[in-house]
């Protein structure tokens, strides 16, 4: 798969590409990222990428001809263009899944105030990655790169892959390591007995007693297994204890 991301700040870019598990799925060959400065299809003399908007207001405005010239050189048939924007609902895991299944994506980092409205145009979605306000794109689409490259073939172990499709919907369950003490915390006692069944029972249990915490919503949306049922009720009969 190839992203090419279209940016201001083409520097923000080489720290990240060279080191990570990002510059280990890039090597293996499985994404090729490629940065391109805006500022390179800017025309006149001092390289301007931005102007006032129309009828005032504070900021500047991303021009349009520049953008669309950089989006022209950079663009094949099958391209699909994301705008890094705030104006939409906050990215999700099926999203980056989406994404990871395209041939080529462009990321256009949007910058300043926003971009002039015509150049939506050639876009085909506009991705945010939370409600709140970044100085720019950027930071989204360095998430875009590492969510999505986790996510492309033997980016991550099948092992680990398979066990978040379990979790499906679900917060994670907590994970101990070694030393089985620390400082008086004890690792949960079922995890060290070797039994699968009751290990994965228990971390369902686990992930479902988190998301009951930290994400009710998410089980409010979910069609629930017996099991999961079960556990919940055995979770809510030991929280009222
Ligand atoms: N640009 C500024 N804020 C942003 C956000 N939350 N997501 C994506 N792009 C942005």
């Amino acid at each position: 798969m190839k992203i090419t991301v279209l940016t201001l700040f083409p520097e923000m870019y080489d720290g990240f590409l060279n080191s990570s598990i990002v510059s280990r799925i890039i090597s293996n060959d499985l994404l090729e990222v490629k940065v391109v400065d805006i500022r390179d299809y800017a025309l006149d003399k001092h390289r301007h990428v931005d102007d006032t908007p129309y009828g005032g207001g504070p900021g500047m405005l991303m021009k349009v001809d520049v953008l669309h010239r950089a989006l022209l050189d950079n663009k094949q048939d099958d391209s699909y263009v994301l705008l890094t924007s705030p104006r939409q609902k906050p990215l999700q895991q099926e999203d980056l899944q989406r994404f990871s299944k395209m041939n080529d994506l462009i990321i256009v980092c949007g910058h300043y105030e926003g971009i002039d409205q015509r150049f939506e145009t050639y876009i085909d979605e506009r991705v945010s990655i939370g409600d709140y306000i970044l100085t720019g794109g950027e930071m989204a689409s360095l998430v875009l790169i590492d969510g999505i490259a986790r996510l492309l073939e033997e980016g991550i172990s099948s092992e680990s892959l398979n066990e978040e499709s379990y979790n499906d919907g679900l917060l994670e369950y907590p994970q101990y390591t070694r030393p089985p003490v620390y400082d008086g915390q004890s690792v949960p006692e079922v995890l060290q007995n070797g039994n699968h069944a009751e290990i994965r029972r228990y971390n369902l249990k686990m992930s479902l007693k988190e998301t009951l915490k930290y994400r009710p919503e998410l089980l409010e949306n979910r069609n629930l297994t017996k099991e999961e049922e079960k556990l919940l009720q055995e979770i809510r009969c030991e929280e009222e204890i």
